[in-house]
Order: C-alpha cells, then sequence, then structure tokens
C-alpha cells in the first residue's frame, strides 16, 4: 500500500514545501522589516544571510527528516538514540507553536480585507475621517485590529479552515491545496507586478529598492535580516525535519532546496517591486506606518488610485490569504506528526488536540493589539513578543543547535548519503554545503548574536 505520509509527486512535494515558505514572511514581513531596517541595504544583509545559512540549514532538516523517517523530536532520537538532540526538536515545536499563535491573527485579518474587497466594503469612507484621505485605510487598520470581536472571529475562522485541511492528511489534504493554491499565488502575482511596473513612477520605485545605503548595515540590521531569512524559509523549527520524512527516497534534497530558495526569493523580491513603485507613484514615500499595517494600509492605498480598486485589492488579499494558509498549515503539521507519531494518535484527535488550545491563545494575541495592549513583555505585546522571540531568537537558535549535531555529533556520513541519495547521484555541492555546516553557519551565528547584544 502506498504509503500516505509521503507526497507522492515531485510537483505535490515542491508545491508544499513553497508553500510552507511562501507566506505572510515574504509579503507582510519582508517589506515591513525592509522599511524598517534602512530599504536596500536590509534587502543585500538579507540576501547574503539566505545564501550562507538559507540553503545549508534547510538542506540539514531535510536530512534529519528523511533520514530519521519521524516528527521533529522523533527524528533525532531514531538517528542519536538516548542522546539529547531531540531538545532541539522540542524547541522546534515550541516555536512552531509561539508562531501560530501570532500568525493565525495576521492570516485573520488577511482574510477580513478579502472579504471586505468583495463586497468593496474597504473603499467606503469611514466614521470621522475624510473620504479619499490618505488617512483613511490608516485608521481603517488601527481601528480593525484593535477591535475585539471582528478580528478575533477571523481568526478562528482561519483556524478552522487549516484544521479542515490537516485532518485530510497530507497527500490528500497539504499536498493537493498546495498544487492547487500555489500556481494561483503565482498568477496573481505576476498580473500585480505588471500592472505595477506601468505605473507613472515605477523607475523610481525600482531605484529606491535596489539602491543600498551602506552606512545603514548596523548588528541590528543584521540579526533582523537573519531573522527574516530564517522565518522566510521556514527554517530553525522542525517544519522541513517534517516535511523531509514526507519525501522520499530518491528525491533530490539539493534541486528542491535550490527551488524553494529560488522561489521564496522571487517572492519577496516581487512583492518589493510592486509596493515601491507604487508608493512612489501615488506619493506615500513620507508616510511611515507602523511594520504590521504596510500591507493592509499601503496596498489599499495604492489600489485607491487604480482603475477599479475592488478588483485589485480582491486579487491581492486572495494572495495572501493563500500564502498565509499554506504557510500555517504547515507550522501546524509540526506538531501535529509529532502528536501522531509519538502518540500513535490519528490525523483528526492529532489535529483538535494541536489546534483547540490555539482558539484561546490566538484570541489573547489578537487582543493585545487592542484592550490588552498593556499587558507586555520586555515592552513587546504579547502578539509582537511572540513574533520578536521565534523569528530572532529561537529560530536562529534552532538552526544553531541542528548545525553543531550535524557538523559534529551527527551519525558519521548522514549528510553525504543524504545529499547523495546514498551514492547514488553525484553532488557537486556535497562539500561545500558541508563545509558550511560544520563552520560558517554555527561561527556567523553566533558572531551575529554577540555583536547584537553588546552594540
Ligand atoms: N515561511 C513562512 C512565511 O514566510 C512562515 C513559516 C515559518 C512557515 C516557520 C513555517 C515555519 O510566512
Amino acid at each position: 500500500m502506498a504509503n500516505t505520509s509521503e507526497f507522492s509527486s515531485k510537483i505535490g512535494l515542491i508545491a508544499a514545501t513553497v508553500g510552507s515558505a511562501v507566506g505572510l514572511g515574504n509579503v507582510w514581513r519582508f517589506p515591513a522589516e525592509t522599511q524598517a531596517h534602512g530599504g536596500a541595504a536590509f534587502l543585500l544583509v538579507y540576501v547574503i544571510c539566505v545564501l550562507l545559512f538559507g540553503i545549508p540549514v534547510m538542506l540539514g532538516e531535510f536530512a534529519i527528516g528523511r533520514a530519521g523517517k519521524s516528527d521533529a523530536i522523533g527524528s533525532y532520537k531514531k538517528l542519536s538514540p538516548g542522546k539529547p538532540w531531540w531538545i532541539s526538536g522540542f524547541l522546534g515545536i515550541l516555536c512552531s507553536y509561539l508562531i501560530l499563535t501570532f500568525y493565525m491573527v495576521v492570516s485573520g485579518w488577511t482574510l477580513e480585507y478579502l472579504y471586505q474587497s468583495i463586497t468593496g466594503q474597504l473603499f467606503t469612507s469611514i466614521p470621522g475621517v475624510e473620504e479619499g484621505s490618505n488617512l483613511q485605510f490608516a485608521d481603517r487598520m488601527e481601528q480593525y485590529v484593535a477591535g475585539i470581536w471582528p478580528p478575533m472571529i477571523w481568526t478562528w475562522i482561519t483556524i478552522v479552515i487549516c484544521g479542515a485541511v490537516l485532518c485530510m492528511g497530507v497527500q490528500k489534504g497539504i499536498e493537493r491545496v498546495s498544487n492547487i493554491l500555489m500556481p494561483l499565488l503565482f498568477l496573481i502575482l505576476i498580473i500585480l507586478f505588471v500592472k505595477a511596473a506601468s505605473l507613472p513612477k515605477a523607475s523610481e520605485g525600482l531605484a529606491y529598492f535596489f539602491n543600498p545605503d551602506f552606512s545603514k548595515i548596523t548588528p541590528n540590521v543584521c540579526i533582523s535580516a537573519l531573522g527574516q531569512a530564517f522565518f522566510s524559509l521556514s527554517l530553525g523549527m522542525g517544519t522541513l525535519i517534517t516535511y523531509g520524512s514526507y519525501f522520499r527516497k530518491d528525491t533530490n534534497l539539493t534541486r528542491t532546496a535550490f527551488n524553494v530558495w529560488l522561489l521564496d526569493m522571487m517572492v519577496a523580491i516581487l512583492v518589493g517591486m510592486i509596493i515601491f513603485p507604487g508608493v512612489m507613484s501615488f506619493g506615500l514615500e513620507g508616510e511611515s506606518f507602523d511594520g504590521s499595517a504596510l500591507v493592509f494600509v499601503t496596498f489599499p492605498e495604492i489600489f485607491n488610485n487604480m482603475w477599479c480598486p475592488q478588483l485589485w485589492s480582491a486579487l491581492f488579499f486572495i494572495l495572501l490569504s493563500v500564502a498565509a494558509l499554506t504557510s500555517s498549515i504547515s507550522i501546524a503539521e509540526v506538531s501535529i506528526a509529532y502528536f501522531s507519531e509519538h502518540y500513535k494518535m490519528k490525523r483528526v484527535p492529532a489535529t483538535c488536540v494541536v489546534l483547540l488550545p490555539l482558539l484561546l491563545l490566538s484570541a489573547l494575541s489578537s487582543l493585545s493589539n487592542g484592550i490588552l495592549s498593556d499587558w507586555t513583555i520586555f515592552g513587546y505585546t504579547i502578539f509582537g513578543a511572540c513574533d520578536a522571540v521565534t523569528a530572532n531568537v529561537l529560530m536562529p537558535l534552532g538552526a544553531f543547535i541542528m548545525s553543531i549535531y550535524l557538523g559534529w555529533f551527527a551519525p558519521k556520513n548522514l549528510m553525504k548519503d543524504q545529499l547523495t541519495n546514498g551514492g547514488t547521484i553525484r553532488n557537486n555541492f556535497a562539500g561545500t554545503i558541508i563545509f558550511l555546516l560544520k563552520w560558517v553557519t554555527p561561527i556567523l551565528i553566533l558572531v551575529i548574536f554577540i555583536t547584537s547584544l553588546i552594540m
């Protein structure tokens, strides 16, 4: 009988893994981080981080998953029984849960904005704000996220939709949904890109996005770029170990990692190439929003200046919802795989065990943007703390421990065997990847951490 905890085709495997990588991280988090950390200077450091750490760490996770053939904890236990390396998988599961608490909230905002785009409500005036003023969208967003019921209900709707897909399992749920939604996402992105390229000040926008000011590069920019690289590629928290365990014996890991990296990077850059021409063309460059609002304020403003705003806006929020859904699924799958493997639970109960407590936690996270905004941890709200601590601390830490494990303590030849499928395929990059994982990744992560703490 076919193993249904395995992706059934190459395309499905790529679609699901790209579906995990391409998410709110590319469309919502990336432009916000770019804006907050010096524009093109951030982009440059980000690209370096993705190349130096992204691909080796991704391959490391794939290798552990496919060799261990289990969840994030179980794979470590199988590969190094009796050793404490499984703690790295445990940290990953913890991290994935923290990410879900804010990721589901933003996914909920996306669904609400999609609904409002389709009904046209998004483009109507709101009380107290002059119609057509630039403030219209900023105020709408601020009022919306600070509200009690609407953002909470949309968050719950997102959790239920993800739960339904996850209950259907790896092939019938995750793979099938990704196969349909990912091509749709790329199609919409290309339509929006063509539209943005025809805007009056497109070239100025592009110059702004691509011209780095090197004086803006600080340790803080580096740690944020590192965090963004891990977040965007879904690294350091067991997602790709879990997906790696669904890969087949003959999957070429290096080619898969390269494709995922390329498509993920392309989406982030295309989003920048859509947003900045729009910002320039419609005179929005003087406005600075809180990062989390950028996409929800700037994009509707851009659309409002175009023919048939509702159409563009609906397309964009479909794109964002698709990106959010396929990534949320992959984040939740880390814990679901653990419960079904470790406690031999069926998919449906395992999905319920993981998602039910999330109804409460994500509600708290949502409320922390409004009535619970006084509940702070080191000055961060619950929502902000979960975002910062996962991307900037837990994910790099997870990748650090994993690279130490693979470089120094894993069974001999594990990486080499996985990169060459047991010697059956040639891999000219195997030596470089193993070297990067053993030396470059752990040392650089440590250096970036220490300098950002000192400075
Ligand atoms: N990579 C996803 C994004 O860019 C987020 C994610 C993080 C998914 C960690 C899985 C694991 O939105």
